[in-house]
């Protein structure tokens, strides 16, 4: 497999999937945003919430047990950590799906939010551009994409910290985002109104969350 066909797994490419769930309560700040994005992506009282590279699905399991009658679907690429979100205590509320995220198994229009924590930096820029159009795709008229990703360093530290996770997860995929250009190509996949809805510092760099109008 080539660098730009690389499928980069949940942990990166050097540390077990196994140890996900691990990893990100001690890197990620995960009680932080974690709750707030739930907050977010709910807001308007959706029907149909897609969770993109869900993973081991703390956001789908949290997304559907918050009140509301949305159903919540939940998409990997990975069999491995779908099974890990299988497993979950809450599981039984969300779909999950096997499935890539440039290709997604669903028709137009079929979905009122569109969420994707973490993904993003795992895909190389063709798939991201090809992830992010199929994110618009899957929306209704009117429904709206949030994402929680790396961004741009708010300082030195923390451009120094996004090296070590460029190390972990590859530099092609991960390059847009120490650049701050995952904005624009939000809006370059047809999205309207791209706006910041705060920064967060980690233990691997900056994290922002982004929201965008379908
Ligand atoms: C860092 S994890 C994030 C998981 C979850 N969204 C979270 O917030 O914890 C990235 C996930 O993206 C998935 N992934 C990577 N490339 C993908 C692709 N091309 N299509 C679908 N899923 C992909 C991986 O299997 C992994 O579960």
């Amino acid at each position: 497999m080539t660098e730009t066909q690389r499928y980069v797994t949940a942990n990166g490419r050097f540390l077990p999937t196994s140890l996900y769930d691990r990893s990100i309560a001690i890197t990620m700040r995960e009680g932080i945003w974690r709750p707030r994005l739930v907050r977010e992506v709910l807001d308007g009282e959706p029907k149909d919430v897609l969770d993109l590279g869900c993973g081991s699905g703390t956001l789908a399991i949290a997304l559907a047990a918050a009140p509301g009658s949305h159903r919540v679907t939940g998409i990997d690429g990975d069999p491995q950590i779908l099974g890990m979100a299988r497993d979950k205590l809450g599981s039984e509320n969300v779909e999950w799906v096997e499935g890539m995220a440039d290709h997604l198994p669903f028709d137009d229009g079929s979905f009122d939010r569109v969420v994707t924590s973490l993904l993003l930096h795992h895909l190389q820029p063709p798939v991201k551009r090809a992830a992010l159009a199929e994110a618009r795709r899957v929306l209704r008229p009117g429904g709206r994409l949030h994402v929680a990703d790396f961004g741009r360093a708010q300082d030195p530290l923390m451009r120094i910290l996004f090296a070590g996770l460029q190390v972990l997860d590859g530099r092609a995929n991960t390059a847009d985002h120490a650049a701050g250009r995952l904005p624009h190509m939000i809006a370059e996949a047809g999205f309207a109104d791209v706006e910041s809805r705060g920064s967060l510092r980690t233990t691997w760099g900056s994290f922002e969350l982004l929201r965008a109008e379908g």
